[in-house]
């Protein structure tokens, strides 16, 4: 990977400095830090089978819109099964218990875009069952988020300049602590954490970079559609589906993920189950957004000068 200066430090959920701020990130000065801190692994666990998050997600699996889009109860009981034979290092388990108790909205993302991106990707992948096992489809995605702090994570007004970057942040970071956590920086999970903002026109973050991989580009977009249909601070109510099904077509239309897995998401809440391929997509937008977001507004700086951490 190029070097991407780090706007802001690293630290793992235990509090270690990982990278200070403003350090270099390459392949080179991460290989040296999980050289540093020893190639010992982590024990691992399942990830359904810990505390309550199988029976958290089978509650997020009975509201709508995510009861239509996994309607097909032995399809879901399978899918289940096998993503019950996932382990995850315990660490990264431990960063849901965090997110559960401090950001609930990052906690039920988290899991119901690893749901979802795991669903499309049996749609669209013939080698998914490879792609989900590896621990890579959605409940690490935000993992940098815990080095993001929580007032900026969970603030309803306008992000100022500086904000949006530390939350920007969020990709780097989750790329340096799922690194670091597998001790392998190769691993699907640490791409997904780096890439899942990058675009297909390249308008994306951090790198700017052409979103490519199709199981990141799965996850991309199943990012964008549960942000929007779940309720978030800094707006006045979730999109209703509709709408954020509108506005994912209108990210193909602007070529920011492509055509097949707007199809396959749009498939997937007919309740006739049609076969993506078989789905024509209306031009017309009828939805209406809340009357209400603070999403991308930039806040006037009360402090032009960047907080040092
Ligand atoms: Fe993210
Ligand atoms: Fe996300």
């Amino acid at each position: 990977m190029p070097g991407l200066i780090l706007q802001y430090s690293i630290r793992s959920l235990d509090h270690q400095l990982l990278f200070p701020q403003k350090a270099l990130l390459t392949k080179e000065t991460l290989d040296a830090l999980l050289y540093s801190h020893g190639t010992q692994s982590y024990q691992t666990s399942p990830l359904l089978l810990y505390g309550s998050v199988k029976q958290d997600c089978l509650d997020f699996l009975g509201t709508i819109p995510f009861a239509i889009i996994f309607s097909h109860e032995k399809e879901i009981k399978d899918l289940l099964s096998l993503l019950e034979t996932i382990q995850y290092p315990i660490p990264i388990l431990q960063s849901l218990d965090y997110f559960k108790g401090h950001d609930f909205y990052t906690y039920a993302h988290v899991l119901m875009v690893f749901l979802l991106s795991t669903i499309l990707a049996k749609d669209l992948l013939s080698d998914y069952q490879e792609r989900i096992l590896l621990p890579a489809t959605g409940p690490t995605h935000d993992m940098g988020k815990i080095c993001v702090p929580l007032s900026i994570l969970k603030k309803k007004t306008p992000l100022t300049k500086m904000e949006r970057r530390f939350l920007e942040h969020h990709t780097a970071a989750g790329y340096v602590v799922l690194s670091y956590y597998n001790k392998d920086p190769e691993h699907l999970a640490c791409k997904v954490a780096l890439d899942h903002h990058e675009r297909g026109d390249k308008s994306g973050y951090p790198r700017g970079i052409l979103l490519e991989d199709p199981m990141v580009e799965i996850i991309a977009a199943c990012d964008v559609y549960d942000a929007l249909i779940m309720p978030r601070p800094y707006r006045s109510g979730a999109y209703d589906n509709r709408t954020a099904l509108e506005e994912i077509t209108e990210m193909a239309k602007q070529n920011k993920i492509g055509w097949d897995v707007v199809k396959a998401l749009i498939a997937r809440n007919r309740k006739s189950n049609p076969h993506y391929k078989e789905i024509a997509i209306s031009a017309e937008k009828r939805g209406t957004p809340p009357s209400y977001n603070a999403y991308g507004m930039i806040a006037e700086e009360t402090d032009s000068k960047d907080r040092a951490e």
